[in-house]
């Protein structure tokens, strides 16, 4: 079985003092009162090695939401996946829509990502999905198997035991359109069958595979509830600790 995960994507919100707040209210709620899955948080790289600090690790994992192509040296402004996993985070998002669409990220660019930020230790959260135009087309299918042969299946089977897959139809990022629990269920299953067809059932099995894409309290329930969707990666509601409570409590009921 796959593990169940929550993960957070803070993206560009919250200054420093701000994400403290949320990384200790988030801290306090979640000793408090357990979560039943596996929960990440994934920040600001300015938030990183402080929030890290604050959290349980037993609890709470620290992921950042991007890192370096390049290993180390002349690149102003960058941040290697040595320097994210110095600050004692755990996991890196890693082929949001958002990043291969604004900033032009390749599935090239994106495996060079992959294999540094595996070979720092870093476990990634590696989204793919397909846009409004493409899902009209009915090339959903096609859209993410490509994105995945693009940048992680040339891993061995032990490098891609690292791997989380965030399922995110672009379409339903931050527009409070979410797919149906059916549509989601529908292509995770697809993309489980694409992954057991390169590394074996097994594998396949033991690979958490996360619906992103205007994802809540309200509806987790019901997505949670699809036998090949093993978690969320949520956008807008992990910025309040209530509403990003209420998604993990999702694995409660
Ligand atoms: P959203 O974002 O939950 O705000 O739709 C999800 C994501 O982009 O990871």
């Amino acid at each position: 079985m796959a593990k169940k995960i929550v993960a957070g994507n803070w993206k560009m919100n919250k200054n420093l003092q701000e994400g403290i707040e949320l990384a200790k209210e988030l801290n306090e709620a979640l000793t408090a009162d357990k979560p039943n899955c596996g929960v990440i948080i994934c920040t600001p790289f300015i938030h990183l090695a402080k929030v890290s600090e604050i959290i349980n690790h037993n609890v709470i994992n620290l992921g950042a939401e991007n890192c370096a192509d390049k290993e180390v040296g002349a690149f102003t402004g960058e941040v290697s996946a040595e320097m994210v996993k110095s600050t004692g985070a755990e996991y890196v998002i890693l082929g949001h829509s958002e990043r291969r669409e604004y900033y032009n990220e390749t599935p090239e660019i994106l495996k060079e990502k992959v294999d540094i930020a595996l070979a720092n230790g870093l476990q990634v959260i590696f989204c793919i999905g397909e846009s409004l135009a493409q899902r009209e087309a009915n090339e959903q299918n096609a859209v993410v198997k490509a994105e995945l042969e693009g940048s992680v299946f040339h891993l061995t089977e032990e490098q891609f035991k690292n791997i989380v897959i965030a399922y995110e139809p672009i379409w339903a990022i931050g527009t409070g359109k979410t797919a149906t629990a059916e549509q989601a269920e529908e292509i995770h299953a697809y993309i489980r069958s694409v992954v057991a067809e390169k590394y074996g059932k097994a594998v396949a099995d033991e690979t958490s595979i996360l619906y992103g894409g205007s994802c809540k309290a309200s509806n987790a329930p019901e997505l949670f509830a699809k036998p090949n969707i093993d978690g969320g990666l949520i956008g807008g509601a992990s910025l309040k600790t209530a509403d990003f409570k209420g998604i993990i409590d999702a694995w409660k009921k």
